[in-house]
């Protein structure tokens, strides 16, 4: 499957693609992660997405364009993948779809994950991520603990609370989603693309995906 995920932080668009991976070998691909990972490893990337990250503001379109013109194209991609936190402003999405038109790709749908916005603050003040870049499970002190307090259940490193999760920032992203991002529900939605899920559930968000893929 060839899907954007689209929703406020928080929605579960991690969670989701995580669980939809499993259904037919399609990868993951997460700008958030990504960006997280370029941060630790102290690249020039990294260096200079930081200080947006930690303040809740998007980074930059071209350096997002310049990961992504490249990762969708690797092999992996051939099977299906799963675009978790972008397109995130219009531009990227005008952009991915000339960079999708010219390597002949199709996508399948965009999934607008809806999720209330107490829900979305709550969740967001429990989550807890792997500290290692290359696992970045997700958890939750409510509803989805690691077995072993602060340890990743798959891959044993510390779980830690993301730099973007104080009230400031949160908050900030919030306000971001809403100016830069929801433009994007209309934008899919003028090119037939848009399937919007009203669920806190992500399981029904999984169902959802199935039974449009197969009708
Ligand atoms: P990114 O990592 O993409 O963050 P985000 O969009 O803010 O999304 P989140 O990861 O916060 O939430 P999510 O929807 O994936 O929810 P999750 O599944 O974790 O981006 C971070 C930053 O990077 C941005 O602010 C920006 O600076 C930069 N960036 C990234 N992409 C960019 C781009 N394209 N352009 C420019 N800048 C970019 O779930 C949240 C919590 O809820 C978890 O604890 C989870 O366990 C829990 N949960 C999820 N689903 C459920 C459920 N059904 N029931 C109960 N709990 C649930």
């Amino acid at each position: 499957m060839k899907l954007i995920l689209l929703g406020a932080p928080g929605a579960g668009k991690g969670t989701v693609a995580k669980l939809l991976t499993k259904m037919d070998g399609s990868v993951q691909i997460s700008t958030g992660d990504i960006l997280r990972g370029a941060v630790q490893a102290g690249s020039d990337l990294g260096k200079q997405a930081e200080a947006f990250m930690k303040a809740g503001d998007l980074v930059p379109d071209e350096l997002i364009m310049g990961i992504m013109e490249k990762r969708l194209q690797d092999p992996d991609c051939a099977k299906g993948f799963l675009l978790d936190g972008f397109p995130r402003t219009i531009p990227q999405a005008e952009a991915l779809n000339d960079l999708l038109d010219r390597i002949g790709i199709k996508l399948d749908m965009a999934v607008n994950i809806d999720v209330p916005r107490d829900v979305i603050l709550d969740r967001l003040t429990t989550r807890r991520t792997c500290s290692n870049t290359d696992c970045q499970a997700i958890y939750n002190v409510k509803s989805n603990p690691p077995k072993q307090e602060g340890i990743c259940d798959k891959c044993g490193s510390p779980v830690i609370q993301r730099e973007d999760e104080t009230e400031e920032a949160i908050s900030h992203r919030l306000e971001t989603y809403n100016e830069k991002t929801a433009p994007l529900i209309g934008f899919y939605d003028k090119q037939g693309l848009l399937m919007t899920v009203t669920a806190t559930d992500s399981n029904d968000v999984i169902e959802a995906v199935k039974a449009k893929l197969e009708s």
